[in-house]
C-alpha cells in the first residue's frame, strides 16, 4: 500500500489578493524518501519525480504562470554515489529525447542554467538542442538548473565584472544590482515570486540566492513524487495571501 498524497489534508481557505506570480521555482526534493517508503530503489523516485515535472509544468500553463524554474541537480548532487549519478543522468538523457516534442508542441521553451560541462557531449548537445527547438515558444518559460549552485554563479558573475572592469568595458561606479545581475546566468530572467520547497526540509541548498531576495517561500511536507495539480493550486491560493512588503510599510 502506497501512503497517500497530502491533497486531501489541503484546507480550502479564501484566496488573497495578490496576482498570481510570475515566476515560480521549484527545488525537487525527496524522490529518495518516496522510494525507501515503497522499498524500491532511489532510481524508482526518480523516475516518478520526471512525472510529477510534466504535471508541474501543465499546472503552471493552466495558472497562467509566465516562467518556471525547477531545481533537478546541484552542483553538490555530484558528490552521490557513482550509480545513483548514473542513474540521474541516464534519465536526463532519455527525458530530453523523449519530452521535449510534447514540451515544444505545447509551447515551452525551455533554458539550462548550470555547470554544462559537466555533462558529457551527447547531454551537451540535446541540452543545446532542446534550447534552439524551443526558442520561439512563448506559452511557458521553463528554465532547468544541472550541475547548478548558486555561489559559484555568483562568484563567476563576480569575476566577468571583475574583467570587464580591467578591460575598461564597465566603469566601476555604473555597475548597479541591475547590471550585476546581467552577469548572472539567470540574465533576462525575473527574480522568482514563489519558491517552492517538497519533501519538508526548510532550506534553499545553494538555489538562485541572489534572485531569492525577495522571494516568498513555501516549504510543503510533499514528498517530490507526490507532487500534483492541487498541491500546485494550494502553493498559488497561499500566495496569494501573502503580504509583500520589500522593506516597506504595509498598505
Ligand atoms: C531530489 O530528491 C532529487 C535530486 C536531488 C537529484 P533526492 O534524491 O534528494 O531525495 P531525498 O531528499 O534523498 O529523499
Ligand atoms: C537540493 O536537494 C537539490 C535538488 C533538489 C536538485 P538535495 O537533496 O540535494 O539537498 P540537501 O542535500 O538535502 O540540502
Ligand atoms: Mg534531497
Amino acid at each position: 500500500m502506497s501512503p497517500a498524497p497530502a491533497t486531501a489534508s489541503i484546507p480550502a481557505e479564501p484566496l488573497g489578493t495578490n496576482a498570481p506570480p510570475r515566476h515560480v521555482a521549484i527545488i525537487m526534493d525527496g524522490n529518495g524518501r518516496w522510494a525507501a517508503a515503497k522499498h524500491l530503489p532511489r532510481v524508482a523516485g526518480h523516475r516518478e519525480g520526471a512525472r510529477a515535472v510534466k504535471r508541474t509544468v501543465s499546472a503552471a500553463i493552466r495558472h497562467g504562470v509566465e516562467w518556471l524554474t525547477i531545481y533537478a541537480f546541484s552542483s553538490e548532487n555530484w558528490r552521490r554515489p557513482a550509480g545513483e549519478v548514473l542513474d540521474l543522468t541516464g534519465l536526463l538523457r532519455q527525458y530530453l529525447r523523449t519530452e521535449i516534442a510534447e514540451l515544444a508542441s505545447n509551447g515551452v521553451r525551455i533554458r539550462f542554467i548550470g555547470a554544462r560541462d559537466r555533462f558529457d557531449a551527447g547531454i551537451q548537445q540535446d541540452l543545446a538542442r532542446s534550447e534552439r527547438d524551443t526558442a520561439g515558444n512563448t506559452k511557458l518559460n521553463l528554465t532547468v538548473a544541472l550541475s547548478y549552485g548558486s555561489r559559484d554563479e555568483i562568484l563567476t558573475a563576480a569575476l566577468a565584472l571583475a574583467q570587464a572592469i580591467r578591460d575598461g568595458r564597465v566603469a566601476p561606479d555604473a555597475v548597479t544590482e541591475e547590471s550585476f545581475g546581467g552577469f548572472l546566468s539567470t540574465h533576462g530572467i525575473p527574480d522568482p515570486d514563489l519558491i517552492i520547497r517538497t519533501s519538508g526540509e526548510q532550506r534553499l541548498s545553494n538555489f538562485l540566492l541572489w534572485q531569492a531576495a525577495y522571494a516568498e517561500l513555501a516549504f510543503l511536507d510533499v514528498l517530490w513524487p507526490d507532487f500534483d495539480e492541487a498541491h500546485f493550486a494550494a502553493a498559488m491560493a497561499d500566495f496569494s495571501r501573502r503580504e509583500r512588503r520589500f522593506g516597506a510599510r504595509p498598505g
